[in-house]
Protein backbone atom coordinates (compact mmCIF):
# COMPACT_ATOMS: atom_id res chain seq x y z
CA UNK A 1 0.00 0.00 0.00
CA UNK A 2 3.11 2.51 0.71
CA UNK A 3 4.55 1.92 -2.02
CA UNK A 4 1.43 2.43 -3.90
CA UNK A 5 0.61 5.70 -2.27
CA UNK A 6 4.39 6.32 -3.27
CA UNK A 7 4.62 5.77 -6.70
CA UNK A 8 1.78 7.56 -6.82
CA UNK A 9 2.69 10.44 -5.61
CA UNK A 10 6.05 10.29 -7.48
CA UNK A 11 3.84 9.83 -11.11
CA UNK A 12 2.10 12.54 -9.76
CA UNK A 13 4.88 15.12 -8.39
CA UNK A 14 7.13 13.94 -12.34
CA UNK A 15 3.92 15.18 -14.00
CA UNK A 16 4.09 18.53 -12.20
CA UNK A 17 7.37 19.09 -12.78
CA UNK A 18 7.05 18.55 -16.45
CA UNK A 19 4.13 20.62 -16.81
CA UNK A 20 6.36 23.33 -15.10
CA UNK A 21 9.06 22.81 -17.59
CA UNK A 22 7.19 22.93 -20.09
CA UNK A 23 5.47 25.67 -19.59
CA UNK A 24 8.76 27.28 -18.97
CA UNK A 25 10.20 26.86 -21.90
CA UNK A 26 9.86 30.74 -23.43
CA UNK A 27 13.71 30.55 -23.70
CA UNK A 28 14.14 27.33 -25.26
CA UNK A 29 16.70 28.95 -27.70
CA UNK A 30 19.03 29.27 -25.21
CA UNK A 31 17.96 26.24 -22.93
CA UNK A 32 17.98 23.74 -25.65
CA UNK A 33 20.12 23.04 -28.30
CA UNK A 34 19.05 22.81 -31.87
CA UNK A 35 21.03 19.49 -33.08
CA UNK A 36 19.14 19.58 -36.70
CA UNK A 37 16.75 22.14 -39.66
CA UNK A 38 14.33 20.16 -42.00
CA UNK A 39 13.83 22.27 -44.68
CA UNK A 40 10.56 20.89 -46.79
CA UNK A 41 9.17 21.47 -50.89
CA UNK A 42 5.74 23.03 -48.93
CA UNK A 43 8.24 25.85 -47.69
CA UNK A 44 7.89 24.93 -43.77
CA UNK A 45 11.23 24.74 -42.03
CA UNK A 46 11.20 22.56 -38.87
CA UNK A 47 14.31 23.77 -36.49
CA UNK A 48 14.84 20.30 -34.03
CA UNK A 49 16.31 20.99 -30.59
CA UNK A 50 17.05 18.73 -27.41
CA UNK A 51 18.00 19.49 -23.83
CA UNK A 52 21.42 19.71 -22.92
CA UNK A 53 21.10 15.93 -20.62
CA UNK A 54 19.64 14.36 -23.45
CA UNK A 55 22.32 15.31 -26.05
CA UNK A 56 24.91 14.14 -22.93
CA UNK A 57 23.25 10.45 -22.88
CA UNK A 58 22.91 10.30 -27.18
CA UNK A 59 27.00 11.06 -26.49
CA UNK A 60 27.09 8.12 -23.91
CA UNK A 61 25.34 6.19 -26.33
CA UNK A 62 22.43 5.74 -23.25
CA UNK A 63 18.49 6.29 -23.47
CA UNK A 64 17.39 9.55 -23.38
CA UNK A 65 16.63 10.17 -19.80
CA UNK A 66 13.53 10.97 -17.76
CA UNK A 67 12.52 14.53 -18.02
CA UNK A 68 14.81 15.48 -21.46
CA UNK A 69 12.70 17.97 -24.05
CA UNK A 70 12.70 17.35 -27.15
CA UNK A 71 11.50 20.28 -29.52
CA UNK A 72 10.19 21.16 -32.88
CA UNK A 73 9.73 24.76 -33.74
CA UNK A 74 8.10 25.84 -37.38
CA UNK A 75 8.82 28.38 -39.46
CA UNK A 76 7.27 29.37 -42.87
CA UNK A 77 9.73 30.54 -45.66
CA UNK A 78 9.77 33.09 -47.95
CA UNK A 79 8.37 32.63 -51.09
CA UNK A 80 9.90 33.55 -54.24
CA UNK A 81 6.69 34.37 -56.50
CA UNK A 82 7.01 31.97 -58.87
CA UNK A 83 5.57 29.02 -56.47
CA UNK A 84 8.84 28.13 -54.91
CA UNK A 85 10.79 29.58 -52.09
CA UNK A 86 13.61 31.67 -51.72
CA UNK A 87 17.24 30.01 -51.53
CA UNK A 88 20.26 31.18 -49.62
CA UNK A 89 23.31 28.83 -49.83
CA UNK A 90 20.91 25.60 -50.74
CA UNK A 91 19.12 26.73 -47.91
CA UNK A 92 15.73 28.44 -47.38
CA UNK A 93 15.23 31.98 -46.38
CA UNK A 94 12.63 32.25 -43.21
CA UNK A 95 9.73 35.00 -43.58
CA UNK A 96 8.14 34.31 -39.59
CA UNK A 97 8.12 31.54 -37.10
CA UNK A 98 4.94 30.08 -36.08
CA UNK A 99 3.97 30.90 -32.44
CA UNK A 100 3.46 26.86 -31.51
CA UNK A 101 5.91 24.82 -30.87
CA UNK A 102 5.34 20.75 -30.64
CA UNK A 103 7.32 19.28 -27.67
CA UNK A 104 7.92 15.31 -26.66
CA UNK A 105 8.56 14.73 -22.66
CA UNK A 106 10.18 11.82 -21.47
CA UNK A 107 8.63 10.35 -18.37
CA UNK A 108 9.54 7.86 -16.02
CA UNK A 109 8.83 4.41 -17.45
CA UNK A 110 10.96 1.17 -19.09
CA UNK A 111 7.85 0.82 -22.34
CA UNK A 112 9.35 3.99 -24.79
CA UNK A 113 5.93 3.78 -26.29
CA UNK A 114 4.26 4.82 -23.23
CA UNK A 115 6.89 6.71 -22.01
CA UNK A 116 6.71 10.08 -24.08
CA UNK A 117 4.40 12.92 -23.37
CA UNK A 118 3.31 15.09 -26.21
CA UNK A 119 2.51 19.14 -26.31
CA UNK A 120 1.86 21.83 -28.96
CA UNK A 121 1.13 25.16 -27.24
CA UNK A 122 2.84 28.77 -27.32
CA UNK A 123 5.72 28.23 -25.08
CA UNK A 124 5.53 32.08 -24.21
CA UNK A 125 2.29 31.46 -22.63
CA UNK A 126 1.65 28.60 -22.12
CA UNK A 127 -1.74 28.41 -24.80
CA UNK A 128 -2.40 25.17 -26.41
CA UNK A 129 -2.36 25.50 -29.84
CA UNK A 130 -6.02 25.47 -31.32
CA UNK A 131 -6.69 22.40 -32.97
CA UNK A 132 -3.72 20.34 -31.78
CA UNK A 133 -4.95 17.26 -29.93
CA UNK A 134 -2.39 15.25 -28.03
CA UNK A 135 -0.89 12.55 -28.26
CA UNK A 136 -3.36 11.84 -30.86
CA UNK A 137 -1.84 11.77 -34.14
CA UNK A 138 1.67 12.37 -32.68
CA UNK A 139 1.41 9.36 -31.00
CA UNK A 140 0.01 7.04 -34.46
CA UNK A 141 2.70 8.16 -36.54
CA UNK A 142 5.69 8.78 -34.07
CA UNK A 143 5.16 5.12 -32.93
CA UNK A 144 6.17 4.36 -35.87
CA UNK A 145 9.90 5.77 -35.15
CA UNK A 146 9.96 3.54 -32.09
CA UNK A 147 13.02 1.49 -32.74
CA UNK A 148 14.60 4.60 -32.27
CA UNK A 149 13.10 5.93 -29.46
CA UNK A 150 10.09 7.00 -31.34
CA UNK A 151 12.10 10.40 -32.57
CA UNK A 152 12.46 10.24 -36.20
CA UNK A 153 15.31 12.65 -36.30
CA UNK A 154 17.33 10.01 -34.07
CA UNK A 155 19.72 9.63 -36.98
CA UNK A 156 20.64 13.63 -36.86
CA UNK A 157 20.68 13.76 -33.24
CA UNK A 158 23.39 10.91 -33.09
CA UNK A 159 25.34 12.76 -36.04
CA UNK A 160 25.08 16.27 -33.97
CA UNK A 161 26.55 14.83 -30.79
CA UNK A 162 29.42 13.26 -32.52
CA UNK A 163 30.55 16.23 -34.82
CA UNK A 164 28.86 19.36 -32.93
CA UNK A 165 27.74 20.41 -35.80
CA UNK A 166 23.76 21.53 -36.68
CA UNK A 167 22.67 18.80 -39.23
CA UNK A 168 20.84 20.21 -42.42
CA UNK A 169 18.22 18.24 -44.83
CA UNK A 170 16.20 18.77 -47.94
CA UNK A 171 13.05 16.82 -47.62
CA UNK A 172 10.89 16.46 -51.05
CA UNK A 173 7.40 15.22 -49.20
CA UNK A 174 5.24 17.89 -47.83
CA UNK A 175 3.70 17.72 -44.16
CA UNK A 176 5.48 15.47 -41.83
CA UNK A 177 5.75 12.54 -44.47
CA UNK A 178 8.64 10.59 -43.70
CA UNK A 179 11.69 11.78 -46.07
C1 LIG B 1 2.44 12.10 -39.84
C2 LIG B 1 3.54 11.97 -38.92
C3 LIG B 1 3.73 12.91 -37.75
C4 LIG B 1 2.79 13.42 -36.90
C5 LIG B 1 1.29 13.25 -36.94
C6 LIG B 1 3.53 14.16 -35.89
N1 LIG B 1 4.86 14.12 -36.13
FE1 LIG B 1 6.33 14.89 -34.98
N2 LIG B 1 7.69 14.45 -36.43
C7 LIG B 1 7.43 13.76 -37.58
C8 LIG B 1 8.64 13.72 -38.40
C9 LIG B 1 8.78 13.02 -39.74
C10 LIG B 1 9.62 14.41 -37.68
C11 LIG B 1 11.07 14.69 -38.09
C12 LIG B 1 11.23 16.13 -38.58
C13 LIG B 1 10.84 16.26 -40.05
O1 LIG B 1 11.23 15.41 -40.86
O2 LIG B 1 10.14 17.23 -40.40
C14 LIG B 1 8.99 14.82 -36.43
C15 LIG B 1 9.67 15.47 -35.42
C16 LIG B 1 9.13 15.69 -34.16
C17 LIG B 1 9.89 16.05 -33.00
C18 LIG B 1 11.42 16.11 -32.94
C19 LIG B 1 11.93 14.71 -32.60
C20 LIG B 1 11.76 13.72 -33.73
O3 LIG B 1 10.92 12.81 -33.62
O4 LIG B 1 12.48 13.84 -34.75
C21 LIG B 1 8.99 16.29 -31.99
C22 LIG B 1 9.30 16.72 -30.58
C23 LIG B 1 7.66 16.07 -32.54
N3 LIG B 1 7.78 15.70 -33.86
C24 LIG B 1 6.49 16.24 -31.84
C25 LIG B 1 5.22 16.01 -32.39
C26 LIG B 1 3.96 16.36 -31.74
C27 LIG B 1 3.81 17.00 -30.37
C28 LIG B 1 2.97 15.97 -32.59
C29 LIG B 1 1.46 16.13 -32.42
C30 LIG B 1 0.95 17.43 -32.10
C31 LIG B 1 3.61 15.38 -33.76
N4 LIG B 1 4.97 15.42 -33.60
C32 LIG B 1 2.92 14.83 -34.82
C33 LIG B 1 6.25 13.16 -37.92
C34 LIG B 1 5.04 13.38 -37.28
Amino acid sequence: MLKRTLGLAFLIGGLLAGLAQETGLGDYKTRLVRYATVDRVDGLIRDLYVAPEGLEAVRKGQPLPPGTVVLVDLHQAKPNGRGGFVREGGFFVRASDEPYVHTMTRLEGQDSLTSWRFGAFDPRTGELEPGAEVPGDCLECHRTALTTEMLFSYPQLQAFARSGEVQRSFCKQPGRQLC
